[in-house]
């Protein structure tokens, strides 16, 4: 397609928790733990902008995205079946930097738990995962067998912890922590590991064009004003100012 945008058909497109999908898309698909996707699921204008959507797994060629019914687009998306066509962009962003050793936690909010599949199997066994929900959990079956441990909390005492997950989860236990989920989350997370142990944050931001262009998504840092489709997503927590 003339705009860097290729097609990838669907293979299967299910919800697998309320308002929760997994799309399986077969094409030619690559990048690494912690880039996107942008995705459009419509011909028309409108809505105009794809949406940005982070690499869950890819195996055998194949791209697994996981993503949450929020407005528009993802309802849009929500409706296509096997053999229906997406449009996407990428790989975008810089994703995640992976270590190979030392005790490492994963702590997820929400639909943040996306991009951990994929990272979950790039790193060694010694990782545990402290995930967090509002209600029912999901994806962590799919994650269970590449991480040591699995944590979670829920705020309405469903499943695991009633609480925040950042309740269950001790800095001083790990070298690494990696986070997504929603700002004000990873912004407990930033500040609980605050000179304790390094944290890698996967950001938030609306996106427009995805590749560095218009400017819209970009957040403040130390180094000043960055985007969150170029220099991110994943940002030192060090260099995020809360
Ligand atoms: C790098 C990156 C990776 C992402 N990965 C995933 C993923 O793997 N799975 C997933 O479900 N979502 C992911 N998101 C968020 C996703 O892009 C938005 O939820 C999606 O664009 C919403 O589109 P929509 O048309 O359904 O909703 P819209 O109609 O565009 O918006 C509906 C509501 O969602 C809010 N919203 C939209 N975009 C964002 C955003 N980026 N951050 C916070 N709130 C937003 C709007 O303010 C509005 O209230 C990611 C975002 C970024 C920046
Ligand atoms: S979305 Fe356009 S610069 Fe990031």
């Amino acid at each position: 397609m003339k705009d860097g945008y290729k097609e990838g058909t669907i293979y299967s497109n299910d919800e697998i928790s309320p308002n929760i999908f997994e799309v399986i898309l077969e094409g030619d698909f690559h990048g690494i733990p912690g880039q996107f996707y942008m995705i459009r699921g419509w011909e028309a204008l409108d809505p105009f902008l794809a949406r940005p959507i982070s690499i869950a797994d890819i195996d055998s060629g194949k791209l697994k995205l996981l993503y949450e019914l929020k407005g528009r687009g993802t309802h849009i998306i929500s409706k296509l079946k096997k053999g229906d066509k997406l449009s996407l962009l990428g790989p975008l962003g810089n994703g995640f930097d992976l270590k190979e050793e030392g005790r490492i936690a994963i702590i997820t909010g929400g639909i943040g738990i996306a991009p951990m599949l994929y990272l979950a199997k790039n790193l060694p066994d010694e990782v545990d995962i402290y995930s967090g929900f509002r209600s029912n959990a999901y994806f962590l079956d799919q994650i269970r067998p590449y991480v040591k441990s699995v944590n979670i909390a829920t705020e309405d005492g469903t499943t695991g912890h009633k609480g925040f997950v950042t309740e269950l989860f001790e800095p001083s236990k790990y070298d690494l922590v990696y986070t997504c989920g929603p700002t004000p989350m990873m912004e407990v997370v930033i500040e609980m590991c605050k000179g304790i142990v390094p944290v890698y944050a996967s950001m938030e931001s609306r996106m427009a064009c995805g590749i560095g262009v218009c400017l819209g998504c970009t957040i403040e840092t130390t180094r000043g004003m960055e985007r969150v489709c170029k220099e991110g997503p994943v940002f030192k927590g060090e260099e995020v100012v809360i």
